[in-house]
Parts: C-alpha cells; structure tokens; sequence
C-alpha cells in the first residue's frame, strides 16, 4: 500500500499534477487522492488498474500515443486506416493524445488495401492481435455474429482492452454478454457505428438524451431497401429489376436476403430498443417482414393516397411491453421520414423532454461507417467513460414482447379478387364481421394486366384502406377471405403509419 501511495506522490510531483486532476483523469474520482491519503485503502484491482492507467503518461504529463490495433481491412478496416494516416494529425490535436495503428490484421497479408502496411505489426489471428501487449484499443471490422468477431472482442475485453465495433450482427446476438465483460475489466466498449452507420445515434442516445425517457424510436435503418423502394417509387421498374441494379451499384449484397427481408434493420432495432428502454437485447423477439413482396401496384396506390411505402423499424412502449417491428410500412408523404430517400437513413427518438428528434444520414459507406468508428476511438482516447448499453447490464430489464396480434393501427389490404359478382361484398362483410372498420375501397382497373399474370385468371385489383383497428382482426377476416375463395393468391397487407 505504502508502495502504493508513494507511487503516486510521486507522479504528481514529476508531472505537476494537482491531486484533483490525477482524480478526475486516472482514479475516475476526483477526491480519490485525498481519500487516500486520509487513509482509505482502495482494492487491490483498483490500485492495479490506476498503475496501469498511470503507464499511459510520458514524463511531461501527456497521454502517450493510444495504439490501435485494426482487425478486419474491408470496406470500413481499411478507410479507417486510411483516415488516420491522412488526417492523424488534425485529429490528435482535438484530443491531445496521438492515435497511432500499430497493428492490423484481416485473412490476406498480401491484397492491397490502398495504404502502407510496412510499419504496422500484421497478425493472421485476430484473437492474438485483441491480445498483444502492443495495443490499448482493438477495433473489431471483420462481421459476423460468432467466430472470430466474438472470439477477439471477448479476448481484448477480458484483458481490459478498450474495444470498438461495428458489428450489429455481434451486439445484437451478444451485446449484453460482450457489456457485463467491459464493465466488469473495466474496458470500453463502443459501437457507434453498429447502428445506421455515420449517424451518431448512439451517442445521442447515451449521452446528449441521457435523462429523457424514450416513448418511441423508429426509423430506415438499411440503406439498400430505401435505395430499392425509393427507385420503385421514382420509376415504373419491379423490385426483382431494382435489386439487380442495387447489386450492379455495390448497394446490396450477391446474397441480399439479409437486407432485403428485414433481418439488418431488426439487428439494428433491437440494439437502439435495449438502448432506449433499458430492456435485454431481444433479435429473436421482433416481428420481422421484408420488402420483396412490394409491387409497383402497391406502390402507385400508395402514392395516389398520399403515402410513401418505406422499411421501418418500429419500437415503442404499449400496455402489453415493447412493440419491436420491422416492416413495409405506408408513411405519410408530407412526414419527415417520407423523404428520407435512397440509400439514406434516418432515426426518430420520441421523448418526453425532447419530444421528436429527427437524426438522418449515411447509414453506409466506408467514410461515414469508420467516421462513427472514429468518434468511439476519440471517446475512448479522452477517458470518456459510459456503460456501453446506456445503464450498468445488470440493470437492464428483462425484455417483454408486446405481442403483434394486439398491435393496433390502420392497414392498407389489396386483394387479387376473382372478376366474378360478389367478391366486394365477400370482402366487405368478414371485415365487418371482424369489427373492422373501411377508410376506404379502392378499385384500379389499370392495374389489371399484373394481376392478370397471377396463375393467368381474370382479377380486378381491390384495396383496402382500414381505420385504426387490431390485427389479430385482419387477420382472422383475412383467412376468412382467403378461404371464400373468391380472391387469388395471399392478400398483400401492409401496416400505415401516421407520424
Ligand atoms: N460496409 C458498411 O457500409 C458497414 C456499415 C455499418 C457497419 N458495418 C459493419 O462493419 C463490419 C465490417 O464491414 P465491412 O463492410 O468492412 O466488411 P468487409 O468489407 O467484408 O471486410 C471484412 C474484413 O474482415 C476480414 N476478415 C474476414 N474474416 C476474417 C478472419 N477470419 N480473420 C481475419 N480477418 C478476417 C477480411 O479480410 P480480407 O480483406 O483479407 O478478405 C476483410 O478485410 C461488419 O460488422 C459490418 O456489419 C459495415
């Protein structure tokens, strides 16, 4: 103890530091110095971390350079690099500390990533580079749920190693795992851009909103999809021939099915919804519907009512728990989320102070992806400290899903109706059966020829527009309908909102 104590006199004295500040900066309390001297012993983890901490100043007081190590050099791995080498300086004058890479590692040594690699440690395994003695921080861009993304990032964070990610896939499967592990070495976990990529929800969420409750958070969180319905709804061309050209333009995977059916945006919904209810991380828990089905009809028929159709995601308190969705959803064109268009994003935070906040940007790219990458690392640098999910991970509460069947709201209905007298009225009495009330119905002659296509039977186009109602009633008259026989094919329904 003794030793202890000298050892930090010392520092003081070498660095002209004011007991309040070695405090604030290294013990994270600013009376920790006078308490020990008056005494208190602190733990012998405690003492352990501030030496270690201490390490981190050179002789004038400075930080010394915070070293990073890069795991991953695809799309954002090697931008971020890139950013760093070009404006390093610029940036470590911000924070008074220079950030340095002194290691990297992905699965080719030799593809060439845009960047000099002489001077930088390489390692194949990223789990020995989350272990080297030779960073402060790890940053994990390799992607994926579990392999080597989880193996790293649980290695640095149980060597009390600072860790930044981009992975939504990893947080949402193992978030509040990877947050107990952090807070309990006392590393940092950041994932700033795990979430609609250069927009800092995060941080908003976490810190500039820290003392409002959030009613409701919705927003586009996948820029391929709002890429897709925006052009669907700009030009007469099917989503089958958007995705191709999404492809040909680098905005969607070969194997879209993750993005276009909804799974990247529920991934990003889930960690937003632990953040702004304080509740476990739940994937497995939200309703989950993609855009593929979406037609040019639906399309047309939305814009001729006053609506865009747009992939949100949705979560929001309700009497029954928390609402998590994902799902084609008919917004208003005059809504602020309506015009974010093409590969943007946008999320809305409702609070009770703050009321609505609108944040949009890039939800992608290398830049503004290791942009959010960069703003963690600078967090970091600075010592700012949060718990990565918002509340300490032991406080979280356990999730409780508000089932779909009670979610109440108004839906737009187009059915493929058989040309034959009395589909309208098959139609319009299971609704009333069910106690569903009709906004409006809507027949379009002109858009025949597709439904015409469908198993080559003559069909009339009839939608629906309901009032505010259940779904577990739609969803009963819909069954009832189908089993009329007098409508072709599964009803295309798609939930309204109206911001
Ligand atoms: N791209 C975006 O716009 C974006 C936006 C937001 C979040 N993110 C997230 O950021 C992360 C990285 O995305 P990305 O688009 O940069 O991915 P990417 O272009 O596919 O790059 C992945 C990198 O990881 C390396 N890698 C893969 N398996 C590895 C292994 N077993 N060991 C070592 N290295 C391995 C690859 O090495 P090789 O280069 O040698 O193949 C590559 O350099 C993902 O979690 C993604 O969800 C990306």
């Amino acid at each position: 103890m003794k030793q202890f104590i000298d050892a930090i006199e010392v520092f003081l004295s070498k660095h002209d530091w004011t007991p309040t500040r070695f405090g604030r900066e290294i013990a994270g309390d600013p009376l920790f110095v006078f308490d020990l001297r008056e005494g208190r012993e602190p733990r012998s983890e405690t003492r352990n971390k501030i030496l270690k901490s201490m390490e981190k100043y050179n002789k004038t007081g400075k930080l010394m350079p915070l070293r990073i190590g890069v795991a991953g050099l695809g799309t954002v791995g090697a931008e971020l690099v890139k950013i760093l080498q070009k404006d390093g300086a610029a940036i470590s004058r911000k924070i008074g500390r220079e950030i340095v890479v002194s290691a990297v590692g992905a699965r080719s040594r030799s593809k060439d990533r845009g960047f000099d690699l002489s001077d930088i440690e390489w390692f194949d395994d990223p789990v020995a580079l989350a272990s080297s003695d030779n960073i402060d921080l790890f940053v994990e861009l390799i992607g994926g749920e579990d392999g080597p993304a989880l193996a790293s990032v649980k290695a640095a964070l149980s060597a009390s190693r600072p860790v930044v990610t981009a992975n939504k896939a990893l947080l949402a499967r193992h978030g509040v795992e990877l947050a107990a592990i952090a807070e309990k070495s006392g590393a940092q976990l950041g994932f700033e851009a795990a979430v609609a990529g250069g927009i800092p929800v995060i941080k908003a969420l976490r810190e500039g909103l820290g003392s409002a409750s959030v009613i409701r958070t919705y927003g586009i969180m996948n820029g391929t999809c709002n890429y897709i319905l925006s052009r669907m709804g700009e030009e007469d061309i099917s989503f089958a021939d958007c995705l191709k050209d999404a492809q040909q333009l680098g905005y969607a995977e070969s194997d879209p099915t993750f993005d276009v059916e909804g799974f990247d945006t529920a991934h990003k919904l889930a960690i937003l919804s632990s953040l702004c209810f304080a509740t476990q991380i739940a994937p497995d828990e939200i309703f989950v519907e993609g855009i593929s089905t979406i037609s040019q009809a639906d399309i047309k028929v939305a814009n001729d009512l006053g609506y865009k159709i747009k992939l949100l995601g949705l979560a929001q308190i309700s009497e029954d728990g928390i609402e998590q969705r994902v799902h084609p959803t008919l917004v208003p064109k005059a809504s602020a989320i309506a015009n974010v268009d093409g590969v943007l994003n946008a999320v809305v935070l409702e609070t009770d102070h703050v009321q609505e906040l609108m944040l949009s940007g890039p939800g992608a790219g290398g830049a503004a992806t290791a942009s959010s990458v960069l703003s963690d690392i600078l967090d970091i640098a600075r010592g700012t400290r949060v718990p990565p999910l918002g509340v300490p991970s032991n406080e979280l509460k356990p999730y409780k899903r508000a089932p779909m069947r009670t979610h109440e709201g108004g839906y737009y209905i187009r059915f493929n109706a058989k040309d034959v007298p009395g589909t309208l009225g098959v139609i319009t009495t299971s609704m009333g059966k069910h106690g569903i009330s009709i906004e409006s119905i809507i027949q379009r002659p002109d858009l025949q020829a597709e439904n015409a296509s469908i198993k080559g039977e003559n069909t009339r186009t009839i939608i629906l527009i309901t009032h505010e109602t259940m779904e577990k009633n739609v969803r009963k008259a819909l069954d009832e309908i189908a089993n009329s026989g007098m409508v072709i094919g599964k009803a295309q329904l798609i939930r309204i909102e109206k911001f």
